[in-house]
């Protein structure tokens, strides 16, 4: 088992890209309790140069990197992310993850089984999970019964030329797997457990999702990374007896949400805790899912059903 964490928790920030240098590098530079104190990139000169700004020393051999922190916040491809952080629970580090944690099964199931063992806290940036309005709203959703389903859509537009979310992965993966994490984190959480899923694939990476949910609840998403910028959205509502609730899904500060998934990290690391309501083992569960549809996609596309 890992030791309760005391003092100032120590950061290692894996990825150089835009999502680290917009989101995880200042979030980690403002958030009481945590330290950037070291960058590892695959290249060494952008690691170099961000670990600079940050006063963070930069690495290119993962375990010299992990040797000197305490914890790890990743900001790469999830094919990328899932074995470092695989080794780095199982050197002891607490762990600050991104969605989706693995693009295969034995990917996280492996990931979950070293957190486990290794006794570590660990915490999946599903971004909407940690922004206070949307906690009210789901505090809202749950406090009232006899919700019948949920409606939803991510159109992103990622995938145009000038996005800086246009890479490689996104491309490869599309609004699946990009999107669709944060869209079934949040229906889940708001409907319950999703227990099963159909898919249906539309032109490009538009992927149609009906979730059945424990306790009856159903619940529908389009997600495609796309769309153009004019016709993007992000929308989610619950319906039922009480009438229907849109989730406050406007504007986003992405350093200060992502600064209360870290402060929430530290805290449970301090505390000994493992459980976190969007812990590794609830990246799996989604993952699951994401996988059954991709399954489904796949037959469907190949003409199978
Ligand atoms: N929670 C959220 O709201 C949110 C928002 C945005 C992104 N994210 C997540 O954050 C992560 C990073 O996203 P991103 O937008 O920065 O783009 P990305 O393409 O996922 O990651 C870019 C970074 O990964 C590195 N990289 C790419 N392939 C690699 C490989 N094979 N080996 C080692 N490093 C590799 C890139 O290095 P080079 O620069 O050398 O190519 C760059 O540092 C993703 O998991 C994404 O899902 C989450």
């Amino acid at each position: 088992m890992a030791v309760p964490y005391v003092g100032r928790m120590r950061f290692g920030l894996v990825g150089t890209g835009y999502w680290a240098r917009v989101a995880h590098a200042p979030a980690l530079a403002r958030t009481e309790g945590t330290e950037l104190a070291a960058v590892w990139g695959r290249n060494p000169r952008a690691a170099a140069e961000l670990a600079a700004e940050y006063g963070a020393t930069p690495y290119h051999d993962v375990s010299e990197f992990l040797a000197g922190i305490d914890a790890v916040s990743f900001a790469v491809p999830p094919d990328v992310q899932a074995p470092i952080a695989t080794q780095a629970a199982r050197e002891g580090k607490h762990l600050l993850l991104e969605k989706p944690i693995a693009l295969t099964e034995p990917a996280a199931d492996g990931l979950v089984e070293a957190v486990e063992r290794a006794g570590v806290a660990s915490v999946v940036f599903f971004t909407q999970r940690f922004q206070p309005d949307v906690r009210a709203w789901l505090a809202e959703v749950a406090a009232r019964s006899g919700w019948a389903g949920a409606v939803s859509a991510w159109l992103g537009s990622a995938l145009e030329e000038s996005n800086p979310f246009n890479t490689p992965w996104r491309r490869d993966k599309g609004g699946l797997w990009d999107v669709g994490p944060h869209v079934v984190s949040l229906l889940w959480a708001s409907l319950g457990p999703v227990v099963s899923v159909t898919a249906d694939p539309g032109p490009a990476d538009v992927t149609h999702l009906v979730l059945h949910h424990q306790g009856g609840a159903t619940s529908t998403t389009t997600v495609t990374l796309s769309a153009t910028e004019a016709a993007a959205c992000f929308e989610v509502y619950v319906w039922g007896e009480s009438g229907r609730l849109a989730a406050p899904l406007g504007s986003l500060d992405r350093v200060a949400v992502l600064s209360v998934a870290l402060g929430e990290l530290v805290a449970n690391a301090r505390a000994g805790q493992t459980r976190h309501p969007c812990d590794v083992r609830f990246g799996r569960d989604v993952g699951r899912v994401l996988t059954e549809a991709q399954r489904q996609v796949d037959a469907r596309r190949a003409g199978i059903v």
